[in-house]
């Protein structure tokens, strides 16, 4: 007889159940989103780069093929493409050579602590240049004015050669100290940033590539 007069909105049961199917479709949503994001993330082969297949996060022997990064008119940012081979260091990486160098890279990142200073992949700091793209600045290509100062001829040589002596090489209006980097840490250094560089950011960060040297974010 009461239960006439009630309305949908004041019964207990409707928002109980309610609750119930919002949770469990926010959690079927959740999982589904969770594997959906570990595909999209999950490193590439060596197989994907000879078959031209495209990953955001393209396996280690990527340091074998030039990296360019060109403007997506769809996406609205510029995009990492893969490139013909290229010699790194004078010669070409097998998986695990590649691998060992990357890992080396990496360490090595981390016991400098870059991150201190740079940006990398959006963490760490604003106090120099961000590094996620610092491989393709035209810059460190052939003619430009960071490979010139190092005189060497190559664009991974010219980078190892400002590693090991930076504070050699004033760049921006910032000095980079001298790290103690020795020529191997510095090889898997400029692996580890060449790899970095091939990786789909979705166009981060932004201001990346409009002129020359602009890593420093100016
Ligand atoms: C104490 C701060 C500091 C640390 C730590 C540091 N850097 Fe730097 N780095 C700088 C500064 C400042 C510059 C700008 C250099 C200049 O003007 O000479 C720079 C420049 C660079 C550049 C040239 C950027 C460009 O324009 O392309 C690269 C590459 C680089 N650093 C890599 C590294 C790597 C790799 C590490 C870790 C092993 C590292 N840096 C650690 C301060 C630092």
């Amino acid at each position: 007889m009461e239960n006439e007069n009630l309305s949908v909105w004041t019964s207990i049961p409707f928002w109980r159940r309610s609750a119930a199917w919002v949770t469990g479709f926010a959690s079927i949503l959740l999982i589904w989103l969770t594997f959906d994001t570990l595909g999209q993330i999950s490193m590439g082969t060596d197989t994907d780069l000879k078959n031209g297949v495209t990953k955001r996060v393209p396996g280690p022997t990527v340091i074998n093929y030039q990296i360019g990064y060109e403007m997506s008119t769809k996406r609205g940012h510029e995009v990492p493409v893969i490139g013909e081979k290229e010699p790194f260091f004078g010669k070409e990486w097998s998986v695990t050579e590649a691998e060992d160098l990357l890992h080396l890279g990496k360490l090595t990142s981390q016991a400098k602590n870059c991150m201190n200073c740079h940006t990398l992949l959006g963490n760490g700091a604003y106090y120099a240049p961000d590094l996620t793209k610092a491989w393709l600045d035209p810059a460190w290509a052939d003619g430009g004015a960071l490979q010139g100062m190092t005189g060497k001829s190559t664009k991974e040589e010219a980078m190892a050669e400002f590693l090991q002596h930076p504070s050699q090489y004033p760049t921006h209006a910032r000095m980079m100290p001298d790290l103690g980097i020795t020529a191997d840490e510095a090889k898997g250094l400029v692996a580890f940033l060449k790899h970095m560089s091939s990786i789909d950011t979705n166009g981060f960060p932004r201001n990346f590539g409009k002129e020359e040297g602009t890593t420093n974010a100016k």
